[in-house]
């Protein structure tokens, strides 16, 4: 405590493998953090990286026969991809095969060595090859690596040992006097469990004639170090530790490394004890969460349930994508993730919460001259607006310091329901139509105040979108206050001017046969009840512009047996739609026609694409066929 800079990192994870969406919940968690830091004005430092030695690498690269820093140079970049696709403000990114860090370690294993910290022993016992861990006989659960249950190998061999065990009781004491060390608490206790054994010393070296992709002792070149030694060195590494020691005293302590559950032990139990050994300060606090699941299974490539982070972003948004993870997961548990879930959450919060309340404020400001208006005086409908605001408020910023993200999210979210429950209640339009200038001056304003005031609290979340409302508000797209200061605003939003824009969060249609999330599918037959009216006027017809429009380019939708993409020509107007007639007509079969579509349609995500209007066609049965035109006519011309 005492000071504001705010240090915050993510493992540095293994180029083994390409990153999956777990890497993205850690990396995004921690650009939420380090983002509503540099909001509230603390001087912030972001570090993610990759860990690039060892033998899961050095297995990876053999398998596909290059060398491994062929395999590092090689996946590294689809970590660098991702975090650049998911908008992830680091300050720095390290690998562990750059020089600087290499130096790093191998001063720190010299000094230890000097320091008598480090020594030679003749080592026997069982080894677990794929979590590169020594076991003893008593860790063995059924003869098999306590950690993963595969089989363990006998080795014996002269090793390199880090005297952990002296700083034994020093670890126990030092985790129960200070609380915020480990969380949540409760990993605390599974640490304090795990040191209720007597702790081992640590084997921090591997024979070159084992395992050669590492960096080398600089006491004995026969020899690599542990990768995990030399893996959470970086947290120092990366900030200047025994090269700039004016940044490195600016930074470290580290305020939160964030983890995984899986890495507990190494960065609660291997990581003080290096620190202590090395008279360095500890890290204030290592939040552990918790797994991401597919249903109730761990991801696995070999369970073929692996979820591409890239994929998701490219299909539904990065804002749309990093809100789900923060708001579905209860920071600390396990979290099941599945698309379902996603399009129920993004449908429900965004589209119709979020995307509802900007739309009719728009729409309303734009009916009533487009400026935001001063207010009148506020009634207790306003108050109790203003109340649920101020509570997002207050439990955004406790959300912070608790580490409960999606508890501040819940609260934002309620308060966009209250506007929107308010601006029924208050009924803008009908105030327009009687002229009741002064109520629908202040419901115009209020409203726009708490746009405002989201798109700063949801800024650090989803900081593209935000940046759109804020446009559509008559914002700058960037944030010009702290969140400290958000109830301090005056009257900020009179005479913004707003502009209409297409909805922020369009719908996700899912394909009817598909399986529907349930929730979705009882507001689709409810929305249908509405729309069953019996007999309709001309004029209620002719809001449905049916256009002729000529198909430009016709192509599958991927992962989709029933859609196509088509682009088509309105008369000068080239748009994209998503038609589900895939199984009735070839892409080919299309290109030159001439169909009816629906123009005026509102946009609709559709499996992940855009697409603006419906076309005209007649099922029966199995058979479809489109609606086309009985001779010649140009694109662009009204059917009706
Ligand atoms: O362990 N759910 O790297 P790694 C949530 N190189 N988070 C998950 C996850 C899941 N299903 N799967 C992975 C290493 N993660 C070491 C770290 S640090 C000095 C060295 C996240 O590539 C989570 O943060 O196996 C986990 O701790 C990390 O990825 C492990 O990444
Ligand atoms: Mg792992």
């Amino acid at each position: 405590m005492g000071k504001d800079t705010f240090y915050i990192t993510t493992p540095i994870y293994y180029v083994n493998d390409k990153p999956h969406i777990g890497h993205a919940y850690t990396t995004i968690l921690a650009d939420v953090l380090a983002r509503f830091h540099r909001l509230l004005g603390d001087p912030t430092f972001f570090m993610t990286g990759t860990d690039e030695h060892g033998q899961k690498v050095e297995k990876a690269a053999a398998e596909k026969g290059i060398p491994p820093q062929q395999q590092a140079d090689e996946t590294v970049i689809r970590f660098q991809e991702l975090w650049q696709k998911l908008d992830i403000t680091f300050d720095r990114f390290i690998r562990t095969t750059m020089p600087f860090h290499k130096k790093v370690v191998q001063e720190a294993l010299q000094d230890l060595y000097d320091r008598g910290l480090i020594y030679k022993a003749e080592y026997e016992g069982w080894y677990c090859v794929p979590d590169e861990r020594f076991c003893t006989e008593r860790d063995l659960v059924d003869g098999k690596c306590p950690d993963c249950g595969r089989e363990v190998t006998r080795i014996v061999e002269s090793n390199y040992f880090f005297k952990m065990s002296q700083f034994q009781d020093w670890l126990i004491d030092y985790i129960k006097s200070h609380p915020e060390f480990i969380q949540p608490a409760f990993r605390a206790n599974e640490t304090l469990g795990f040191l209720k054994k007597p702790l081992n010393d640590l084997c921090i070296s591997r024979p070159k004639s084992r395992l050669s992709w590492g960096i080398e002792l600089p006491f004995d070149r026969d020899y690599v170090c542990y990768v995990w030694f030399d893996a959470l060195i970086n947290y120092i590494s990366g900030v200047g530790y025994r090269q700039d020691d004016e940044q490195f005293k600016k930074w470290w302590p580290a305020s939160y490394h964030l983890i995984g559950k899986d890495i507990l032990t190494t960065h609660t139990v291997y990581w003080p004890t290096m620190l202590k050994a090395m008279n360095l300060e500890m890290p204030k606090t290592i939040f552990a969460h918790g797994w991401w699941l597919i249903g109730k299974d761990k991801m696995s490539k070999s369970r073929g349930n692996v979820v591409n982070p890239m994929d998701m972003a490219e299909k539904y948004g990065v804002d749309a994508f990093r809100y789900f993870l923060l708001a579905e997961m209860t920071m600390g548990n396990d979290a099941s993730f599945s698309e379902d879930a996603f399009i129920l959450r993004y449908n429900s919060d965004l589209a119709n919460d979020l995307g509802n309340l900007l739309s009719r404020v728009l729409k309303m400001t734009l009916r009533n001259g487009g400026t935001v208006p001063q207010p009148g005086e506020y009634s207790a409908e306003e108050n109790e607006l203003f109340a649920a605001l101020h509570n997002a408020i207050s439990a955004t910023e406790s959300s912070i310091k608790e580490m409960r993200l999606e508890t501040g999210i819940a609260a934002i979210l309620e308060a966009v329901r209250a506007g929107n429950r308010y601006l029924e209640k208050t009924a803008p339009w009908t105030l327009l139509k009687q002229g009741n200038t002064e109520k629908l001056n202040t419901v115009l304003y209020v409203c726009a105040e708490l746009l405002r005031n989201v798109s700063v609290l949801l800024y650090p979340v989803m900081p593209e979108k935000m940046g759109d409302l804020r446009e559509a508000i008559g914002l700058e797209r960037e944030l010009d206050v702290n969140i400290r200061d958000l109830t301090r605003g005056g009257n900020v939003m009179t005479g913004k001017v707003m502009k209409d824009r297409e909805p922020l969060f369009m719908r996700i249609m899912v394909e009817k046969e598909n399986a529907q999330p349930k929730a979705a599918k009882a507001k689709v037959k409810e929305e249908k009840k509405v729309e069953e009216a019996p007999l309709i006027s001309i004029d209620k017809f002719f809001k449905t512009k049916l256009k002729t429009a000529k198909v430009l380019t016709a192509e599958k939708v991927p992962d989709s047996t029933k859609l196509l993409r088509l682009e088509i020509d309105l008369g000068g107007e080239t748009r994209q739609i998503v038609s589900g007639i895939a199984e009735h007509y070839t892409p080919e079969s299309l290109i030159g026609k001439t169909i009816v579509v629906v123009a005026n349609l509102a946009p609709a995500k559709i499996r992940g694409v855009d697409s603006y209007g419906m076309l005209l066609a007649a099922k029966s049965g199995k058979t479809l066929r489109l609606v086309t035109l009985d001779g010649d006519v140009p694109p662009g011309v009204q059917v009706g």
